[in-house]
């Protein structure tokens, strides 16, 4: 990875960069929309919207942010990872792979204590995810198990957390998406 890559939190004088990146990256505006419907719900924590800028150009993005694992007894606090983007000239770097890295350990600090991912199960198993099946957490609609993943923060925080992943409503419309499957798996 260039030794100029530079990651760091979004600021507002970001945001447009950020919605070209995402129309860019997902060949479309519905990932650059939800992005601006995070930022304004209660979730959002502006520590969690990260870029990376190289030759102070934004060539990637990443944002976690707060949803609830429903569970019989409580409502569990979360973060889901969703979306990332790279642009399509500066994929397959290292750049994704160093903003998930950076958006995690930045929530670990925090104090968060979990994330939810629905994604490529070859691409996220590499942060520690694993299937959320395996803690007994679902979501409330169709995804493949090994798809929708769940990453430990703190040791044992899902511990005894059964239930199902309730995304907030800036969600709607862009159902998170896994990775696009590597050529030979399409
Ligand atoms: C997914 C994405 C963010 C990855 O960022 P990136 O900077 O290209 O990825 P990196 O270079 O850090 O990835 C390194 C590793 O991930 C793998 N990888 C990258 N994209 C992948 C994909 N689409 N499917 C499977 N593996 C992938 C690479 O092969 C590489 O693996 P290796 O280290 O074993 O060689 C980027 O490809 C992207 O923006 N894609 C379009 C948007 C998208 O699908 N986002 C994810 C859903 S929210």
């Amino acid at each position: 990875m260039s030794a100029s890559l530079r990651i760091r939190p979004e600021v507002q004088a970001d945001y447009g960069a950020v919605f070209d990146l995402d129309v860019a990256a997902f060949g479309g505006d519905g990932e650059s929309r939800m992005v601006g419907r995070i930022r304004s719900s209660a979730g959002f924590d502006p520590r969690l919207s990260l870029v990376a800028e190289r030759e102070g150009r934004i060539v990637g993005h990443v944002v976690l942010s707060g949803i609830v694992i429903q569970t019989p007894d409580r409502d569990v606090p979360a973060l889901a990872l969703a979306p990332v983007a790279v642009l399509p000239a500066f994929q397959r770097m290292g750049i994704g792979l160093a903003l998930i890295r950076a958006a995690l350990t930045a929530a670990a600090s925090i104090g968060y204590g979990a994330v939810i991912v629905l994604g490529h199960p070859e691409y996220f198993p590499r942060f520690g995810c694993v299937p959320a099946s395996a803690y007994g957490i679902t979501a409330s609609f169709s995804v493949p198990d090994r798809a929708f993943m769940a990453l430990e923060l703190v040791e044992g925080a899902l511990d005894g957390i059964e239930g199902t992943v309730i995304y907030p409503a800036a969600f709607d419309d862009v159902t998170p998406s896994p990775l696009p499957l590597p050529r030979s798996e399409k």
